[in-house]
């Protein structure tokens, strides 16, 4: 079930929900109603303290999830994914060091980019699957569809700003293997256990891609 490879990743499902963490109490619930709704691959961001110990339990304890590492902005947050048990992971921006520690894990990783040239040094590297973040202030839609001519080979996963109404324009993009974003998870429905709601909208989500 892990991915092996970006390709694998975003091959798992059109959307990979973005998730910040209050509270890890509430990880493997919030991840079954995801898997439920048919979004097995979940982002879990490192921007707070609850995110490492929500990677370790969904791991752990929700066998059809993909739980991934988001928000990764250092060597050792990379090295501590890892070890938490993620099954990929996503940075917003990338530098030399960082992208050597996410490769060093041997997960599929997919750093951020907002430039052709960020896009080119990641080439450069061997590195054909990126983040493009963030998606809608950085240029959208337009910007990558300008990055397919000259760049055919990279694919991106566009985060930052995706909904519901926009997310099937990018989808529809050659070099968009995915997207991602918060809107599956909002914090009244985390915060008062709607895992229903949260169902409801990550079927939504799987349905703009239907599965081969
Ligand atoms: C991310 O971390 O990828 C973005 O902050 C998610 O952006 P969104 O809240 O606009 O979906």
């Amino acid at each position: 079930m892990k991915p092996r490879t970006s390709d694998d990743l975003f091959a798992l499902a059109p959307v990979v929900p973005v998730v910040v963490l209050q509270d890890a109490a509430t990880a493997v619930p919030l991840a079954r109603a995801l898997v439920a709704g048919g979004l097995p691959a979940i982002e879990v961001t490192l921007r707070t303290g609850a995110g490492l110990p929500a990677i370790e339990r969904i791991a752990a304890e929700v066998p059809g999830a993909v739980v991934g590492a988001g928000t990764v902005t250092t060597p050792e947050q990379a090295a501590d994914a890892a070890k938490a048990g993620a099954a990929f992971l996503v940075s917003p921006g990338c530098t030399p060091g960082l992208r050597q520690a996410m490769a060093g894990t041997g997960l599929p990783f997919l750093p951020g980019v907002a430039t052709a040239s960020e896009a080119l040094s990641l080439l450069e590297a061997g590195v054909t699957a990126m983040k493009f973040f963030p998606a809608e202030a950085a240029g959208g839609r337009p910007l990558l569809k300008a990055l397919s001519g000259p760049l055919p080979q990279a694919r991106f996963c566009p985060t930052g700003g995706i909904t519901p109404a926009n997310a099937p324009d990018y989808l529809a993009l050659p070099n968009v293997g995915c997207v991602g974003g918060t809107w599956l998870t909002p914090g009244d429905a985390l915060a008062s256990g709607d895992w229903a709601r949260v169902t409801a909208l990550a079927a939504e989500a799987a349905a703009l891609r239907p599965s081969a």
